[in-house]
């Protein structure tokens, strides 16, 4: 079975093909990047009208290239993100299904990261504890079975991605700034600054990044006052790096412990952070998955992952939908048909 996959929440419109038994088939992504940087965040009138303009082509380019004539079914993201980005895809993913008499899946942006690892040879078992950090969330999900996920903990301010982000911004790198400031600090001296560790030491497993952000901030002003700024960027991004890298990994291990599980995937966009990736291998006793590095960020096979193993197990009502907040917890494993 071969399911299309469509991603349109936010600024990458992705697309893949997805096939049941011989795993991943061709995907395609177009990056509105670009046309949002200058306003330094996405502008979602933009990226709905980018989204018209490129996905359909983007689409015909994918199945010409691999051969595909007809998938046997359609998954496309129908939230959480910009509503009018996920009406485009839920509209094109709905008008393609009608027009090829096939099945069409809604998928939740989230569970679609949560999966991503799923596309590679070595994919994790059920369960697992996920660590998602993305620009827009930090949470962290016992993933008990398809569809059954307790959320653990999440950020009571700031995404992960967002503080990457902001920090990126405080030391005028561009937009977005997380793997840019990532780059920057491997030049620098990750003790340099002592900076905070937000929430570390409570027991629970919530995060908060917003201390993290105006420590960095009040760090900035002072080398800036003494004219040093541009030569410790490189330490106050090392700096910066380490503290969130070491909340992050210190709560995603605590979690497993806590829940007893055995496997942990890191997934979103801050998944494609090397010191998370090493510090999370060195510190965790379990195994450790991710999604190859093109796979953290918003794609297109994702979805169609996650949709595929959604339709292996249930048929799911055509409709459009577009849901601009959607409760990952609100899931259901699918009802066998
Ligand atoms: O999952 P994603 O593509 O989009 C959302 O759904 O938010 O994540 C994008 C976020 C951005 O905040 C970006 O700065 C961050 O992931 N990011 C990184 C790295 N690569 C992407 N943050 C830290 N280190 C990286 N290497
Ligand atoms: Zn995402």
């Amino acid at each position: 079975m071969i399911t299309l996959g469509i991603e349109t929440s936010c600024d990458e419109t992705g697309v893949a093909l997805f096939c049941s038994e011989r795993g991943l088939i061709a995907d395609a992504l177009h990056s509105q990047v670009d046309l949002h940087a200058p306003y330094g965040g996405v502008v979602p009138e933009i990226a709905s009208r980018d989204h018209v303009r490129m996905l359909l082509p983007l689409i015909q380019r994918l199945m010409s290239e691999a051969g595909v004539e007809k998938p046997d079914a359609i998954a496309y993201t129908a939230g959480p993100g910009l509503v009018g980005a996920l009406m485009v895809g839920g509209g094109v993913a709905n008008g393609l299904a009608l027009a090829w008499a096939c099945p069409v899946v809604a998928v939740h942006h989230m569970e679609g990261h949560l999966l991503a690892p799923m596309l590679e040879e070595n994919s994790p078992e059920f369960p697992f504890l996920a660590l998602l950090v993305s620009g827009g969330h930090t949470m962290l999900i016992a993933v008990r079975a398809l569809g059954a996920y307790d959320v653990l903990g999440t950020t009571l301010d700031d995404a992960a991605g967002e503080a990457f982000d902001k920090t990126a911004k405080l030391l005028g790198l561009g937009y977005p700034g997380g793997p840019l400031l990532a780059a920057l600090a491997e030049g620098g001296d990750e003790s340099a600054f002592s900076l905070p560790r937000p929430m570390l030491k409570k027991a629970n497993l919530d995060f908060s990044f917003s201390g993290l952000k105006t420590a960095v901030m009040l760090a900035v002003k002072k080398v800036e006052a003494a004219g040093e700024l541009q030569s410790r960027r490189a330490d106050i991004a090392a700096s910066f790096q380490r503290a969130a890298v070491d909340v992050l990994v210190g709560k995603a291990v605590r979690a497993a412990e806590s829940e007893g599980l055995q496997r942990i995937v890191v997934a979103g966009g801050v998944g494609a952070n090397r010191l998370l990736r090493r510090d999370m291998a060195n510190r965790f006793p379990g195994q450790v998955f991710y999604p190859r590095f093109e796979f953290c960020t918003d794609n297109g096979a994702m979805i169609a992952v996650a949709g595929a193993m959604r339709l292996a197990e249930a048929t799911e009502a055509t409709e459009i939908r577009a849901l601009a907040r959607w409760s990952l917890e609100s899931l259901h494993e699918p009802a066998l048909t």
